[in-house]
């Protein structure tokens, strides 16, 4: 590769620790050694900002202080614990690899990174988080910030989508790592690109690398990171009747290899269009519902958003009062219990379902 490299990577690595040291903010995780608690936090990280992290940061390590409790932790508890960050699977991962450090490692995460990256939900960028965090070692840790502030700083137009990208950058990253202090230099790389190379407007008339910034000079800030790849969206209508029975209402726990899989949802029909009306509906059981003559209501529509699916929800209430006997379908994916309010409170549930449940209770 025979790209100049505008700045020494010495300035560059001196100049970020030191903005960091003036301008980090106090967060808990930067307070310990402990890989458990810094394994807990990357993986949150991933999922949302630092402020919405926190109080699930803290949560975790309430309920399950060690690796072994998580370890020991139901899959339902983990996942109510998890309710809200979406990506249900990290969760269900983080599970088995709790598990795994216990039964294996004594309790003791690996201390490097070529051992970390082998458990289930460490990638590159945890294991080196990890690795760098607890342990010190000199591994570049490349996340999104990352990603900017190297391309802007270092003039390089990669697209950070493209599979030869995460070589490049970590390449680049690895020379510029400082072998006595790996840790400051990860968390300070990305805390400047959370708070000084922000994706619109990075605040570049305060910044200490004007001089050796590609993107400052050429003003390519705009430009910079390039990335091209778009992720296809698929639509998908999902119709919810909340069916009740006294107090109580029916749920099912959703399946495997499907978004939200372990989650409890209300009953579930899933059309290919939008049905906005009953008719459009086409389900067996709820026609029966209809023609023994309950009270179906309308309630919400919306539309929730995941990284690669919107789903159209439609919610429907239905009030089984007088009728007696009701047989659920039954399938695969299907296994539909009466649960009381307090219950459904306490089942791990999407956001989606979550909202609807608590707008429908107050
Ligand atoms: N985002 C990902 N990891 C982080 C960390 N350790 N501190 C702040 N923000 C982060
Ligand atoms: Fe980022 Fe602007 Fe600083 Fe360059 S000058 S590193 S683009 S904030």
């Amino acid at each position: 590769m025979n790209r100049e490299i505008p700045i020494k990577n010495q300035t560059f690595s001196i100049k970020v620790i030191s903005w960091f040291h003036e301008n980090k903010r106090d967060l808990p995780w930067r307070h310990t050694k402990d890989p458990y608690a810094i394994w807990l936090s990357e993986i949150i990280l991933q999922q949302t900002r630092v402020a919405q992290g926190l109080p699930y940061y803290y949560r975790f390590l309430e309920k399950l202080p060690t690796v072994h409790d998580f370890a020991n932790a139901s899959q339902e508890e983990i996942l109510r614990l998890w309710q809200g960050l979406g990506y249900y699977s990290r969760a269900r991962n983080m599970h088995a690899t709790a598990k795994l450090v216990v039964k294996k490692y004594e309790g003791k995460f690996p201390d490097s990174y070529n051992e970390l990256i082998k458990l289930k939900g460490i990638g590159p960028y945890t294991g080196a988080a990890i690795a760098s965090f607890a342990f010190d070692e000199a591994v570049p840790v490349v996340d999104g910030n990352v990603f900017r502030v190297l391309s802007r700083v270092f003039g390089i137009e990669t697209d950070i989508a493209s599979s030869p990208a995460r070589k490049e950058f970590t390449e680049l990253a690895q020379s510029l790592i400082p072998e006595n202090t790996p840790a400051d230099f990860n968390q300070a790389i990305m805390e400047f690109g959370a708070l000084q190379c922000t994706p619109q407007k990075p605040n570049c008339m305060f910044c200490p690398l004007q001089m050796e910034c590609y993107a400052f000079q050429h003003e390519a800030q705009i430009q910079l990171p390039v990335k091209l790849k778009k992720t296809k969206v698929r639509n998908r209508y999902f119709n919810y009747f909340a069916i009740q029975k006294g107090e109580e209402f029916v749920m099912n726990k959703r399946p495997e290899n499907d978004i939200w899989s372990g989650l409890y949802d209300f009953y579930l029909v899933e059309t290919e269009k939008e049905g906005t009306t009953l008719d459009d509906i086409q389900d067996d059981f709820i026609s029966e519902l209809l023609i023994s003559g309950e009270i179906n209501q309308l309630v919400e529509s919306k539309k929730h958003i995941l990284s690669h699916q919107w789903i159209f929800a439609t919610f429907w209430k239905i009030d089984l009062k007088n009728v007696e006997n009701v047989t659920f379908p039954s399938s695969s994916k299907t296994d539909y219990k009466f649960f009381s309010l307090d219950e459904i409170e306490a089942l791990p549930k999407s956001t989606l379902t979550a909202t609807f449940f608590k707008n429908m209770v107050v």
